[in-house]
């Protein structure tokens, strides 16, 4: 059984690059670099690099790549990474850098390099040796483990990281960026795995195993229970399945904060998205694994906040579910209650997500959260609208969608604000129910975070569609193909950064 990845050993070093013991060393450059700090580099290389400058073979444009040999290196090959334009670099640069390079010496075969924060850049040390921990870590990602024969890669084994600065920061830094990378790894893995592997009770079972692992109190409540809390919507949702439904309790509560705001997170758990009744079509539907994104980010964010000893309190909630057609499956048409007691109308079978979170976000609120941030896979509509380069972000009151967009950046997972003006409201009034569980298809994703913000309870609240950000459909330079595990770094910076919006 699974539980948290290996990361391979990263250490910090200093000294200058020629004499980096390693496979390949990895240094970023900049449009109009002239190396400067790395005097001896285009001599070492037989004048292959300043060779390449003149023919435009290598400009330095983000992200472009340069491998050459060198001699009178301690390392017998040097990689490139283009960097960009010096006025543009920035942490998150740095980062996608840093995953550049790594997967490229991986997909080299080899098993050990370094990475180079240049000196005198406007990024400073903890965080460059966070970000090039988190590339490193990330790179190292196998998505393949089912397979039995072929491997693309080399597994990465040992890296080192040139970072000029305080060694204690810099340790810092690097751990930070390491747990924060090993379980977004953790939470790519439970989405790339198949649904008959993840059934919302073996799910529950893991998500015990890896909070335990991190220090997290942990509780599964089982179909019993979930009726006893009347969880009408999550039961609804489950009905025309074999498989029961769980819920997921996780709770970070050290001894030492008592007091302060308490941070609720709740993650989509669908294991599959069949459609149900409404069924999708065959197409792509293989895709509908993923449907459990939203959890596996909480639970991993979750489990780095305590192995990184956020300061503040954090509560998470995972709805889990499987979303079948069957003989006892809920239709359209039908009307379900909600733990809370409100009623709503099922125009589509295939809108489940919203359901299973209405009763998530309840329970959540039952546990004395005072800030709520909701992840899921819920929308078509959100990727529609943003494509797949940022989540859709909604919530209020402003302030509080600004500080999870800011964590996100921090995170370097892109968001982006999306409205929740009441004239979207009408568009889920239900004839015979407080509200339906579909608006139609303008505004899609409006209307589901609208659907969604009915059981918030008036708290600060926060929804990401991350609809279009969990599943890579194409590889980059810097973005393994498959499953990102989006959410889980800007959640975990969100409680790391606490103090930020935890003013009494
Ligand atoms: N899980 C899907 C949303 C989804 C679509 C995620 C594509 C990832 C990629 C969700 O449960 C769903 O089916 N949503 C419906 C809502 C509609 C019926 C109101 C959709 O987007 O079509
Ligand atoms: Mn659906
Ligand atoms: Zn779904």
């Amino acid at each position: 059984m699974q539980t948290v990845p290996q990361t391979p050993a990263i250490t910090p070093i200093s000294g200058p690059s020629r004499t980096i013991e390693t496979d390949i060393v990895i240094i970023p450059v900049f449009e109009d670099d002239v190396l400067a700090d790395e005097p001896d580099l285009d001599a070492a290389s037989g004048g292959e690099i300043a060779a390449a400058r003149a023919r435009g073979e290598f400009t330095g444009k983000a992200f472009e790549l340069f491998v050459t040999p060198v001699s009178g290196w301690s390392a017998p090959r040097v990689a490139l990474v283009g960097a960009g334009a010096l006025k543009e670099f920035s942490s998150d640069r740095l980062r996608r850098i840093a995953i550049t390079g790594s997967l490229a010496a991986r997909q080299r075969r080899f098993a050990r390099f370094a990475l180079v924060h240049r000196p005198g850049s406007a990024v400073d040390a903890r965080d460059a040796a966070q970000v090039l921990a988190e590339g490193a870590v990330l790179a190292s990602f196998e998505g393949a483990t089912l397979k039995t024969t072929e491997h693309s890669s080399t597994a990465i084994e040992k890296v080192q990281l040139r970072v000029d600065g305080d060694k204690a920061t810099v340790e810092h830094g690097l751990e930070h960026g390491r747990v924060l990378a090993q379980y977004t790894n953790l939470a790519r893995g439970l989405s790339n795995e198949p649904s008959n592997d993840l059934t919302p009770q073996l799910f529950a079972q893991r998500a015990h195993r890896i909070a335990i692992e991190a220090g997290l109190a942990v509780e599964i409540f089982d179909e019993s229970k979930i009726a006893e809390l009347k969880m009408g919507l999550l039961l609804g949702v489950a009905r025309g399945s074999q498989e029961p439904p769980r819920v997921v309790v996780l709770r970070y509560e050290p001894d030492s904060i008592t007091t302060g705001p308490v941070l609720g997170l709740v993650g989509k758990g669908i294991t599959f998205d069949t459609g149900g009744i409404s069924i999708k079509p065959a197409d792509r539907m293989d895709r509908m694994k993923e449907d459990m994104s939203g959890g596996a980010a909480v639970l991993c964010a979750m489990a780095a906040i305590a192995r990184l000893g956020a300061p503040v309190r954090c509560v998470g909630v995972i709805p889990l579910a499987e979303n079948m057609p069957g003989g006892r499956a809920y239709k359209p048409g039908d009307v379900l209650v909600s733990a809370e007691g409100k009623t709503v109308e099922v125009l589509n079978t295939d809108a489940e997500g919203r359901l299973v979170l209405g009763d998530a976000l309840w329970y959540a609120r039952q546990l004395g959260v005072t800030h709520l941030v909701d992840v899921a896979t819920l929308t078509g509509a959100c990727v529609v609208a943003l494509g797949k380069a940022a989540t859709g972000l909604f919530g209020t009151p402003d302030a509080w969608r600004d500080h999870v967009q800011r964590a996100s950046e921090r995170a370097g997972e892109r968001t982006w604000p999306m409205p929740l003006f009441d004239d979207y409201k009408e568009l889920l009034k239900s004839q015979i129910a407080d509200v339906s569980n579909t608006g139609g298809r303008a505004g899609g994703a409006i209307t589901g975070a609208l659907f969604i913000q009915e059981f918030s309870g008036g708290l600060p609240w926060v929804h990401m569609d991350v609809a279009g950000t969990a599943w890579a459909e194409e590889a980059k330079p810097y973005q393994a193909k498959g499953a990102t595990g989006v959410a889980v770094r800007t959640l975990a910076e969100l409680a790391l950064g606490a103090q930020e919006w935890a003013k009494a």
